[in-house]
């Protein structure tokens, strides 16, 4: 059982955004151990079909498990809304997404009833945001808003650049139309560029990240089945990619409260 409650925690997304849910598990579980695995050779998925999304979680998924994973979180909305239903079905450990975390946030955080969510293209198509937030509350508006520019904006590191703030006002001018007081970063890329959503969207719009929910929510279910790790030793984190080294690692330096010293590259096709 020690070994069990030792064994790592397995997070991935299609690329860095994980980092920002990665950040927060480690925030508020600071004594587990956490094998990370970004997809950055076939980021984005939020413009790919269901089948596909599907085939790289499941590889994923296989990859983490050969770390002996006692756990995993799909750190990406489009995974998560895509996938993580059929492999919480084929697989004997828990298995938690982002969606369902962020849309009891957006409920809880919402005043005037109107919640605005924007993510990628497969994540707004799937509609998983509204029919979470609507089964929490079925008097809440939902507006949605596909964004798939922020993605590559973050990938390249535009995070204060005045292009970026062109694409963001482009994408929510209608957002700001229909007054919402809460935004769903209904991706795990975009709290990155959170400062130019906020500069636009304005004060008395709070953004919903779906992160802390979701660190939260995987507290209560590792305290549930006696899986936290109280093993009392310093947590070891490591870092897989399926390309581009250097790239992660400058931007997880960015992301994450210290230097990331290693990241090795997996071939995941072959999972
Ligand atoms: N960060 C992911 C998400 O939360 C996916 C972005 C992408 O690869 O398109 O949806």
């Amino acid at each position: 059982m020690d070994n069990l409650m030792s064994n790592p925690i397995g997070v991935f997304d299609s690329g860095v955004g994980g980092l920002t849910v990665t950040r927060e598990i480690m925030r508020q579980l600071p004594g587990e151990n956490i094998v990370y695995f970004g997809d950055t050779a076939r980021v984005p998925y939020g413009s790919k079909s269901k089948k596909t999304v599907l085939k790289y979680s499941r590889q994923i998924v296989r990859f983490l498990q050969t770390k002996n994973v006692k756990a995993v979180v799909v750190a990406c909305n489009t995974a998560s809304a895509l996938a993580l239903d059929e492999i919480a079905e084929e697989i004997d450990i828990p298995i938690i997404g982002v969606v369902k975390p962020g849309a009891k946030m957006a409920v809880e955080t919402t005043e005037t009833g109107n919640v605005g969510v924007i993510g990628t293209a497969s994540t707004v198509k799937s509609g998983i945001y509204n029919d979470y937030i609507r089964e929490l509350d079925p008097h809440i508006t939902v507006v949605s808003k596909a964004c798939p520019l922020f993605v590559p904006l973050v990938e390249e590191g535009l995070i204060e650049d005045r292009v970026t703030d062109d694409i963001v006002s482009r994408y929510l001018q209608e957002m700001k139309e229909y007054n919402v007081d809460a935004l769903v970063l209904g991706c795990t890329h975009y709290p990155l560029i959170r400062n130019a959503i906020k500069r636009f969207m304005g004060e008395q719009v709070h953004l919903v990240n779906p992160a802390f929910e979701t660190a939260k929510v995987l507290k209560e279910l590792l305290t549930d089945k006696e899986m936290l790790n109280m093993s009392g030793r310093r947590p070891s984190y490591e870092y897989y990619v399926s390309d581009g080294v250097e790239s992660f690692m400058s931007f997880a330096d960015s992301v994450l409260p210290f230097h990331v010293k290693d990241t090795e590259v997996i071939d995941i096709e072959s999972y």
